[in-house]
């Protein structure tokens, strides 16, 4: 592609927050879109960002808007439309506004950008992302949601933060939905190439597992007024890259597995290869019996998620 047009539908702190990691690395051009009722916030937070290019020296055009026009034929369509959490709530709480939310933005971007990639970010993510993928039509591979690079990042920095050493060299994988049933894999963790098990004991180890799944309420807590953004957008913005240059990064990802890991038609963690043509590959790993059984508890969970939210919309 030439220079990728990326919509980010959503310009609160996720949506706006993951234009500014677009922006500064120069991964294409940016339209930044909310509903009407904004006015002209979405056109303000654009603005302003692009009036930070010629200090900070990147290159891409930033525009906002509240009409999906100017997002004909973007290559990567964002969704973080939605509401997020207060204290108190978990991702599920959300489910039945955002899932409307979701459908409306999906109908949207399915006239106006047929051929994009989708990457939902909006909660409960393994739902929002199942129902992006019903609504648009678009095949599996162009429609896959953020969770696993935010959940690992947590994961990376809990831990580099405990062994006093470089986020850089803490590389891992965790699986499963976005959620409190997620499966950090300490298996698939490891320091500068040493399994994370030759560094810190088992007991350890759980604490970190465990404040990496409460990670998401960590943050609502501390802000009280809505969740995490920093994070969640620079992940997102890893997934924009890893597409618009191609890059084959092996990063955990909502995708949606059929017969893979024998999920039977949903979306759930996986490691997959992501790049120009969006999810490329799904990497099945074999688990061990604890990490397969942590696996299929977090798969039923987002099923019954999935059923409460097919409930919910059929009641309307
Ligand atoms: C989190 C929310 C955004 O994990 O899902 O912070």
């Amino acid at each position: 592609m030439g220079r990728a047009k990326i919509t980010i539908v959503g310009a609160g702190n996720v949506g706006a927050t993951t234009a500014h990691w677009c922006a500064a690395g120069e991964l294409g051009d940016i339209v930044l879109l909310d509903i009407p009722q904004t006015e002209d916030m979405p056109k303000g937070k654009a603005l302003d960002l692009m009036e930070a290019s010629p200090v900070m020296g990147f290159d891409s055009n930033v525009t906002g808007t509240t009409s999906y026009e100017d997002t004909v034929d973007s290559d990567i369509v964002v969704i973080t439309a939605g509401l997020p959490r207060k204290p108190g709530m978990s991702r599920d709480d959300l489910l039945a506004t955002n899932a409307k939310i979701v459908t409306s933005v999906t109908t949207a971007v399915k006239e106006t950008s047929p051929d994009a990639i989708l990457i939902v970010v909006s909660n409960p993510l393994d739902a929002m992302v199942q129902q992006a993928l019903r609504v648009s039509g678009f095949p599996p591979a162009r429609v896959v949601g953020q969770a696993g690079v935010l959940d690992t990042a947590r994961y990376r920095t809990f831990l580099a933060i405990e062994l006093g050493v470089s986020v850089e060299d803490v590389s891992a994988l965790l699986m499963g939905g976005h959620g409190d049933t997620m499966v950090p894999m300490p298996s698939c963790t490891a320091v500068g190439g040493i399994p994370i098990r030759r560094l810190l004991n088992e007991e350890r180890l759980a604490e970190i597992v465990q404040r990496t799944r409460d990670g998401g309420a960590e943050i609502v807590g501390l802000l009280k007024t809505g969740s995490a953004y920093y994070a969640p957008a620079a992940a997102t913005a890893q997934m924009v890259e890893a597409i618009v240059r191609d890059k084959k990064r092996v990063i955990p990802c909502a995708a949606y597995c059929e017969q893979e890991y024998s999920v039977g038609g949903y979306y759930v963690g996986v490691p997959v290869v992501l790049g120009t043509g969006g999810v490329e590959r799904i990497i099945e790993l074999e688990l061990d019996a604890q990490e397969q059984s942590d696996f299929q508890t977090s798969v039923e969970h987002v099923k019954s998620l999935v059923s409460t939210m097919a409930d919910l919309l059929q009641a309307e």
